[in-house]
């Protein structure tokens, strides 16, 4: 098997790259792991739950299928709890955020925020969903409960973020602060292999995301940018192509092979956009940097926002560079 490097090897081979080389994101990282894993499993036979439902093969215990964002939810912070590294945790799926409380997680150095299944809209009609995760080093004293200002820090002092596709084919993406790595699943015998080292994202594309049904909702710079994008221009390749799965995980795994911009604006119907800032919006803006792009809310860049909240919101603007700086040029000149 000389030649195929797996995520474990990859996180012992690199673990003195990571600024804390003391094991502990190794084996965070594979909490994350095992539970990708497990969620995949899931994932992979949601068209089932009723047919398993209702024969009961798959709730012997009379349990009543649970919708797939809360399992995904529990298996993630069942995982990562009981290693004991991470002292709390903030989910999409839950008001607020949790403080372990037994001692072992009170020594932990990390907090995670973590959106558990991102577009989960998208899991009846089978179409590709993931899950989002950002760490930081805890700033209040360990030993003691995570507090608040644990989890609101800025994006650019995490120390690591990634996600999970589950798509086509399942990849585990993520950064510790020297690069992007890409790991693909292999179900058969359980492994992720390393399938996309040190991805870069192109500086320029021709890809643009954005849910154009809001159209008449947008900042007239934002409609002005979209307006140069379908453009005819031969020296720019105009017009672009337009391409919008409804999962960030998805539209940010194409644009950043294939190069593109994905923009969640504010509009009318949501003045500060939708997406959330501490574990969507900065986990992505992290790894997009690392890759060579950037990420900003139309005019600051996303891991320069100092959170206040655990779920705010913040539009996005996210992808190839020129691309990304072009979109801020019609925002500057007619508002966004
Ligand atoms: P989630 O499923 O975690 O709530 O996230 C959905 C998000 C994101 O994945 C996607 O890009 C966006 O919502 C799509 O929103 P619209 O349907 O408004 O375009
Ligand atoms: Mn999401
Ligand atoms: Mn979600």
């Amino acid at each position: 098997m000389s030649g195929y490097t797996t995520l474990g090897e990859f996180v012992i081979d690199r673990q003195t790259d990571f600024q804390y080389a003391t094991g502990e994101l190794s084996r965070l990282l594979s909490a994350i792991r095992l539970a990708a894993k497990i969620v995949n499993r899931e994932v992979n036979k949601a068209g089932l739950v009723d047919i398993l439902g209702e024969t009961g093969v798959e709730n012997i215990q009379g349990e009543t299928q649970q919708k797939l964002d809360v399992f995904a939810d529990e298996i993630f912070l069942e995982a990562i709890r009981v290693r004991g590294d991470v002292c709390g945790i903030g989910s999409e799926e839950q008001d607020e955020y949790i403080a372990f409380e037994n001692e072992r997680s009170k020594q932990g150095k990390y907090i995670l925020l973590i959106d558990p299944l991102d577009g989960s809209s998208n899991i009846d009609v089978n179409v590709s969903i993931g899950t989002i995760f950002s760490i930081y080093r805890r700033v209040s004293p360990y030993g003691t409960k995570a507090t608040k200002e644990d989890f609101l820090q800025e994006g650019r002092k995490q120390v690591a973020a990634g996600y999970v596709i589950y798509g086509s084919s399942t990849m585990l993406v993520f950064a510790t602060g020297n690069g992007v790595n890409g790991f693909t699943y292999d179900p058969s015998i359980g492994v992720f292999y390393l399938s996309h080292p040190d991805m870069k994202i192109p500086e320029d594309g021709q890809v643009y995301s954005i849910n154009e049904g809001n159209y008449v909702h947008f900042p007239d710079g934002v409609k002005k940018y979209i307006k140069y994008c379908q453009d005819e221009d031969e020296a720019t390749n105009r017009p672009y192509t337009s391409r919008y799965i409804g999962s960030l995980v998805a539209d940010f795994h194409r644009n950043l092979i294939k190069g593109g911009i994905y923009i969640y604006p504010t509009s009318k119907k949501a003045p500060n956009g939708k997406l959330r800032l501490l574990y969507e919006c900065n986990p992505m803006a992290y790894l997009i940097e690392q890759a060579g792009g950037i990420a900003t809310d139309g005019k600051n860049n996303i891991l320069d926002i100092k959170p206040t909240d655990l779920h705010q919101r913040t539009p996005l603007f996210i992808g190839s560079k020129k691309m990304v700086e072009k979109a801020h040029h019609f925002v500057k000149e007619f508002g966004g």
